[in-house]
């Protein structure tokens, strides 16, 4: 057997396997403590998982168009306008199984030998992985504590080469919680103003999920860039709909044909009765959505106060998503040693820094995603993991 020599490049997002690792202590009886999957743990509303049966019930069984059903695409644009004040074209929609296609396609489109694609660090790892396994030149951008896991827009712009083919963006941000403000996005779109050879892909699938009333500034809103803004979302996190697998992009009209043509050779299409429930989770109430966030909210408060209390340990405050990302360079251990001794040891499941680039040693990642007790008792064993013996 002969593989492609591609396949030596792709990557891997380690959650799933310490998601697997902890699932097997689980199995053999281990008490674990799993802070480490990016999914929420609350149940999808009601009334999304009704219209779900329904449209199962009402025969939606077969294919929909490649872009998704119309109502849905209208769902969306209608949404867009909603949270993000800007009218969108609804057949500049394209809906897909998760948030993941989306980035996928995009970096498809870009990606050859000899072109680079700038994307965060740390930051979400598949984007590296993708752009590894297309041979096109991953260039990081660091994202440092000290700006609140922003970046600086003259540091991006000062990475921008000829090859440039291709900037990805995330805010609010895994694995950081970071949330790039607006006055930093403003300051890039005008540099990009001179490099219009780059396209943006911004991936806010955590767009509805900010805190402090702080409101969500997305790229999608800069007309200058438009015609070569991918914006990425999708309802796994806002509705805790991870396991439905339904996303979108809102593509250029230049771009939408590539991406169509890209999901009838991979996916065909997203499943029928899941696009049927995606519109009632736009349509319908959303109180569910604000119980979530407050949830998450309180969560926040206790899971970052807690770190801070754990010697060795110092965590700034997420503004964004469900994660919080302590730097731990006092403990003098490495962060991967740290996620093997918490799950092996005391049997917290969390993920190094390092799972999400280079730039993430010194870093790990706590999910938030869990309930008060839950995260209590975890730091709970964090502090017995970590005192001296
Ligand atoms: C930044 C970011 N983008 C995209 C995704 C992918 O979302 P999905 O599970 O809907 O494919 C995730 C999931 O964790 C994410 O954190």
């Amino acid at each position: 057997m002969k593989l492609a020599s591609r396949m030596s490049q792709l990557g891997t997002e380690t959650a799933f396997q310490v998601l697997a690792r902890a699932k097997a202590l689980q199995a053999q009886g281990k008490s674990i403590v799993n802070l480490g999957i990016g999914a929420p743990d609350f149940r999808t509303p009601d009334n999304i998982v009704e219209a779900g049966c329904k449209a199962l019930r009402d025969g939606y069984h077969f294919y929909t168009p490649a872009k998704g059903l119309p109502e849905l695409r209208a769902a969306v644009a209608d949404d867009v306008k909603k949270y993000r004040g800007v009218e969108v074209d609804p057949d500049c929609v394209m809906i897909v199984p998760g948030g993941k296609p989306t980035m996928f396609f995009a970096i498809q489109i870009f990606s050859e030998p000899g072109c680079e694609i700038l994307y965060p660090n740390p930051g979400f790892p598949i984007y590296e992985s993708v752009i590894k396994f297309m041979g096109a030149t991953p260039v990081p951008i660091e994202l440092r504590e000290e700006n609140g896991f922003s970046f600086s827009a003259d540091e991006v712009l000062a990475r921008i080469t000829p090859n440039t083919r291709l900037l990805i963006v995330n805010t609010p941000a895994n694995p950081t919680g970071g949330v790039v403000p607006r006055e930093e996005l403003d300051k890039l779109v005008e540099g990009l103003e001179r490099h219009p050879h780059v396209v943006v892909l911004s991936d806010e699938i955590y767009a509805r999920m900010t805190y402090d009333g702080l409101e969500h500034a997305s790229l999608l809103a800069y007309e200058s860039i438009r015609d070569r803004l991918i914006l990425l979302d999708g309802w796994s996190k806002t509705y805790s709909m991870t396991g439905w697998r339904l996303g979108y992009g809102i593509w250029p009209k230049q771009l939408i044909a590539h991406a169509e043509r890209l999901q009838i050779n991979s996916n065909s299409c997203a499943s029928a009765p899941v696009q049927v429930a995606g519109i009632e989770a736009l349509r319908g109430p959303q109180d569910a959505v604000d119980r979530m966030m407050a949830a998450f909210d309180e969560r926040r408060k206790v899971i970052v106060d807690g770190l801070n209390e754990i010697p060795g340990f110092s965590c700034v405050m997420p503004r964004g998503a469900f994660y919080a990302f302590p730097n731990v360079t006092g403990t003098g251990i490495r962060s991967k040693e740290l996620e093997e001794r918490l799950l092996n040891d005391v049997g917290v499941a969390i993920l190094s820094g390092t799972s999400f680039g280079r730039f993430g040693e010194g870093y790990l990642r706590f999910s938030y995603a869990a309930s008060t007790e839950d995260i209590r008792e975890a730091l709970r064993r964090v502090r017995e993991c970590l005192q001296p013996a």
